[in-house]
């Protein structure tokens, strides 16, 4: 399995995804402030692998810090809690994650300081740990929903590259090919950070499932020539009312897959769905550097000066949506019902 990142005593270990497909190098990060910059820059990225990396700063930024005292630790503890969760705005994993942290140190904050430093490194590795089994279980739980033969277009990627491994989207695909079915996967490039053709290409390719990269703008004749029988994508936030954020163009895919009668399939860990946020008009876009879009790969392919709209998500209106593929099960319309029955939240009527 790749391993996208890894606490080691060194320091926090990433694949480097900015390098990716043609370099696999990795980078240790040693301080919390590296990390946090590995998640800003994109060597690390998907909501699922922003968390736990986040996760994982926090442990080595408290694990590093000099206080001498409970109280100092705890304001040291508070600062990098904060440089990690102004990285990327989207991803809700980040701050499910730093919020989860946060309960660890709380519990733990009566033990000496060298026994807090530990609990919330062994929290860290855990959380690394559960993400994987989450997505094995989403696997299960997804590759039933897919076609025994056929093409599957996914946008993105959802994949080992974007959790602790295995994938959530492409933990589904994984499953189904696993279980005997016959898929054929459609991976749209994804401009303009290119997370496609960089990572989902090449993560697949190395698991020989057969792959065909397209444009984005490929899509909709792909499923009209009958090339595409489902799309299963991940997922940056969920709301309340199964609205999903998910990477910029994924909308554009559920609406064509809507047109075309292709079931639209969204694979996440409970991690990702934010019941305190009502709806998708609710969630944070972020925006990025005008140069993601002026450039490729360095080279510049928009005139000096151009007005640029970068952002990196869309929302998916939850109509959209056939189903939620989660570790604790399937989720279907109404998503505002089915989702808290899954969280365990009493439903009243
Ligand atoms: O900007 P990125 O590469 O972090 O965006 C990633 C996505 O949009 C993924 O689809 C999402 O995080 C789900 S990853 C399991």
């Amino acid at each position: 399995m790749i391993k996208t990142l890894e606490w080691t005593d060194g320091g926090v270990r990433f694949i480097d995804q900015t390098k990716l497909p043609t370099e696999e190098t990795y980078v240790t990060c040693v301080t919390y402030e590296e990390v946090a910059n590995a998640i800003r820059t994109m060597i690390v990225r998907g909501a699922p692998a922003i968390g736990v990396a986040a996760a994982m700063g926090v442990a080595l930024g408290v694990r590093d810090s000099q206080a001498a005292n409970h109280a100092a630790l705890k304001r040291d503890f508070n600062h990098i809690c904060d440089v990690l969760a102004a990285t990327r705005p989207t991803a809700v994993n980040l701050f499910w994650a730093i919020r989860r942290m946060r309960t660890k140190f709380e519990q733990v904050s009566s033990q000496p300081i060298a026994q807090i430093k530990q609990d919330l490194i062994t929290e860290a590795r855990r959380m690394m740990l559960e993400d994987i089994a989450a997505n094995e279980a989403m696997g299960k739980h997804g590759a039933v929903l897919l076609p025994a033969s056929g093409g599957i277009l996914t946008h993105c990627n959802a994949g080992a590259l974007a959790t602790c491994g295995y994938g959530t989207a492409l933990g589904v695909i994984r499953a189904a090919v696993e279980s005997g079915k016959k898929l054929h996967v459609f991976a749209d490039e994804t401009r303009p950070f290119l997370q496609g053709s960089r990572l989902t290409a090449w993560e697949l390719m190395k698991d020989d499932i057969p792959t065909t990269l397209i444009a984005d703008n490929m899509a909709g004749a792909m499923m009209r020539q009958g090339k595409i029988d489902a799309v299963v994508v991940g997922a940056d936030r969920i709301a309340a009312n199964g609205d999903v954020a998910n990477k910029i163009g994924t909308y554009t895919v559920a609406v064509l897959a809507k047109e075309h009668g292709i079931p639209f399939y969204v694979a996440a860990p409970f991690s990702t769905i934010d019941l305190d946020t009502p709806d998708g008009s609710q969630i944070p876009i972020e925006q990025r550097s005008p140069e993601e879009v002026t450039h490729l790969a360095g080279k510049q392919i928009a005139p000096d000066g151009v007005r640029v709209e970068n952002p990196a998500f869309d929302v998916t209106p939850h109509g959209y949506v056939t189903a939620i593929i989660t570790e604790r099960g399937v989720a279907r319309a109404p998503y505002a019902e089915s989702l808290r029955e899954l969280a365990g939240v009493k439903v009243t009527a």
